[in-house]
């Protein structure tokens, strides 16, 4: 009898560096950063040459946002009013780069939870915001680590990037490429974060999460079956880092005033007006399609960018107020990481659901891109 392969999600894993920054320290270095700046800029700032720097408040950043603390890879660097960057030693070219060693760690967590041994996995995507270099591919570096005979190769759509990873992962499967994928999400955002834009200094923070996409016939009991998968692309120049091989043709990387461009930076404001809507219509129609209403809907893992942008999504697509049960945050603990938030989300909130429960996994941001996953328990 011919098998037809069927992706579902075995298991996800999830990596926590140990250092926390709480918003109260973040805002206390960037305070002391903005003080240093407008003392030594003093006769320049007087002279209207430059303009005065203005300090930041815990207050604002969880009101405009609802982050409360963030993880990262170095501390001290990035609280380090001089410096306000993580110091990460470079490694030779025979060590496990940093990026590969949080994706294998969050990986092993996930085969361990499927009880799935690396041998058996037939493919790794790496699907982040950043990958540590052009080349070879981060997938690569981490199917080695693992001991994983197949193929790899890196992927990046922003914060989308985990979704597009599994609708990718699924496509294999169904078409008979694989039976067992990883998707690695490695996200070291406090490197392409600017600690001295107020702006946006508090939003990002550091972490790596796994997803097993496998088929059905090989999955370990309790897994996901996957009902639909949608993903959308709109260009917009909202939500931006200019960093790229070609800096140096263009005459150089400046990363050090407030607003680089070879750093994340974005409209904020513009991005929650434009993606706010654009997200909620294509979780409506796509839930339309499947043949679900909001009151199918247990829970909904959401993107974790900002808790504003996710109530007014989740009201459209619940019809209703969302609680914390049915709209869990990790932006209280995690802040944005980027692609790894919504997996986050549900890697820490899933164990209370039963069989025939049927949630959402979506994320959002730069590209604009969008991706829902619509899973149910079984
Ligand atoms: N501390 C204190 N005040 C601050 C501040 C800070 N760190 N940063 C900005 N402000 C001030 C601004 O100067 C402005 O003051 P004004 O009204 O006197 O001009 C006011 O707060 C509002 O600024 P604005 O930038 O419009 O804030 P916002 O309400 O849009 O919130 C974000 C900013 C980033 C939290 C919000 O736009 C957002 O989350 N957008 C979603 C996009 C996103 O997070 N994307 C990430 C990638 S997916």
């Amino acid at each position: 009898m011919s098998h037809t392969p069927q992706p579902v999600i075995s298991a996800t894993g999830l990596f926590t560096p140990a250092e926390r920054i709480a918003n109260e320290e973040l805002v206390a270095s960037f305070n002391a950063y903005v003080a240093l700046h407008n003392r030594e800029n003093a006769a320049a700032i007087a002279a209207g040459e430059i303009a005065e720097l203005t300090e930041s408040s815990v207050e604002f950043i969880e009101k405009a946002s609802g982050i409360g603390s963030r993880f990262v890879v170095d501390k001290a660097g990035i609280l380090d009013p001089t410096h306000m960057a993580p110091r990460l030693p470079e490694r030779s070219n025979d060590e496990l780069s940093v990026l590969a060693e949080i994706g294998v760690a969050a990986a092993k967590d996930a085969l361990a939870r499927a009880g799935r041994d690396a041998a058996d996995v037939d493919a790794v995507l790496c699907a982040a915001s950043n990958m540590q270099r052009a080349y070879p591919a981060m997938a690569v570096e981490i199917q080695d680590a693992l001991g994983i005979d197949g193929f790899g190769f890196d992927m990046n759509v922003a914060c989308s990037s985990a979704t597009f990873g599994i609708q990718t992962a699924a496509d294999y499967i169904r078409a008979g490429h694989a039976k067992s994928v990883l998707v690695v999400n490695p996200e070291i955002c406090s490197g392409h974060l600017n600690w001295r834009d107020r702006d946006s200094h508090f939003i990002f923070g550091d972490v790596a999460t796994a997803i097993l996409v496998e088929d059905k016939a090989i999955a370990p009991a309790g897994h996901w079956n996957i009902l639909g998968t949608k993903l959308k692309t709109v260009f917009s120049n909202n939500i931006r880092n200019n960093f790229g091989f070609l800096n140096r043709a263009h005459g150089g990387i400046d990363q050090g005033g407030p607003k680089s461009d070879k750093l994340f930076v974005q409209e904020g404001r513009k991005v929650f007006k434009e993606v706010v809507p654009m997200v909620a219509n294509m979780i409506v129609e796509q839930m339309q399609v499947l043949g679900l209403t909001g009151s199918d809907m247990r829970r909904l893992w959401l993107h974790q960018a900002n808790a504003n942008m996710n109530r007014l999504i989740a009201q459209r697509v619940l019809g209703h107020e969302a609680s914390d049960d049915e709209s869990p945050t990790v932006l209280d603990t995690y802040g944005n990481t980027s692609s790894a938030g919504s997996i986050i989300a549900f890697h820490l909130n899933h164990a209370d659901m039963v069989a025939g429960d049927t949630g959402l996994i979506c994320s959002f941001g730069a590209g604009y891109s969008a991706g829902t996953v619509f899973v149910r328990k079984t």
